[in-house]
């Protein structure tokens, strides 16, 4: 089977055919249909992950894939031949860029066929720490005020609709096409971050999602209430700096998780949430997608089919 393979840090991933592995007790193997890059698969190659998710190499990559279950290894019981599955692997495993990946048994969440499989592709990892920052850390309830910054990004795109979602109202950071593309998934304020101080314009927000970092998050400690909390998915929490504004602030590191997974994908229907795509090309291009990932201004998800 064929597989994208990093040979060193700073390598671009190369097609490989290698052997299709064979699933473990409590493990499976999915025929990948789709899979989605992440700023993390950047990371990895460049080796900027490597204090994280140190590789061995020659190292798959990939993370996130959707596919149809085509063996259960033994000691699995919850899975069956031809389930329409997600996955997030483990990053030092990688192996979501292949024809087959194993995956263990409870990182597998089952899509339910009113959302396309190709296109599920793009949930995993997006999806997941969008979660894991609105419901399981910031426990957002209706009527708070949150700020999502990258509001046309992977994990901004799930989070402005899951926040919309859990009634509260969404305030967006986005340039360009990626203005109208946060109000029309859900935000009520959308704010063009490079014409404009966004700490100028918003006071009392309950909740921040940090996802840039730097000068962004500094900036975000002064538009929270006092006890609002703020969450970053790039740099670790400045405690000095929360103390002084009175605020709560946590370093989200996403983990695979299966259960936390079922959790966001169940709320896709309710909350009408669309899997934003930026782009969708076929395994061939895998480089195309790797640059456009790479170039940090993609709308959503790229996914790859494999
Ligand atoms: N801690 C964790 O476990 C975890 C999990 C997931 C992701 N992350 C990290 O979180 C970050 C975001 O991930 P992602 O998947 O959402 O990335 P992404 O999809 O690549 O984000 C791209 C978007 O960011 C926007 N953007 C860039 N600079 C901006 C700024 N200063 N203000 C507002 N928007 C800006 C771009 O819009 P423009 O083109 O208009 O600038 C673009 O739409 C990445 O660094 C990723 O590695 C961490």
């Amino acid at each position: 089977m064929k597989s994208m393979i990093l040979s060193a840090y700073d390598r671009m991933p190369q097609s490989q055919e290698i052997a299709a592995p064979v699933p473990d007790d409590g493990e499976v193997l999915v025929r990948v249909v789709a899979a989605s890059l992440n700023p993390l698969d950047v990371k990895l190659q460049s080796g900027l992950a490597h204090d994280y998710f140190p590789l061995n190499f020659p190292s798959a990559i990939g993370t996130d894939l959707s596919g149809i279950i085509e063996k259960t290894g033994s000691l699995t019981s919850r899975w069956r031949a031809g389930d329409k599955v997600i996955a997030r692997l483990d990053p030092t495993r990688g192996g979501a860029f292949a024809d087959f990946a194993i995956v263990p048994e409870n990182q597998l969440v089952l899509i339910p066929e009113t959302i396309a499989l190709e296109t599920a592709a793009g949930i995993p990892t997006a999806a997941g720490t969008a979660w894991q920052a609105l419901v399981e850390y910031a426990g957002i309830v209706s009527g708070q005020t949150v700020l999502i910054h990258a509001g046309a990004g992977g994990v901004g795109s799930f989070a402005i609709q899951f926040a919309r979602g859990l009634g509260a109202r969404v305030i967006a950071t986005a340039s360009g096409d990626g203005i109208d593309i946060a109000r029309r998934l859900g935000a009520d304020l959308v704010i063009d971050y490079r014409h404009e101080d966004f700490a100028d314009k918003i006071t009392d927000i309950d909740f921040v999602l940090d996802t840039i970092g730097g000068e962004t998050q500094r900036e975000s400690y002064k538009v929270l209430r006092r006890g609002g909390k703020i969450a970053s998915i790039v740099a670790p929490s400045d405690d000095t700096t929360a103390k002084a504004y009175s605020v709560d602030a946590e370093f989200i590191f996403h983990s695979s998780n299966g259960a936390r997974l079922t959790e966001a994908v169940k709320a896709i229907q309710p909350f009408d949430v669309e899997i934003l795509v930026d782009s969708v090309l076929p395994f061939s291009q895998f480089d195309r997608a790797f640059e456009r990932q790479a170039s940090g201004r993609a709308r959503g998800k790229i996914i790859l089919t494999i």
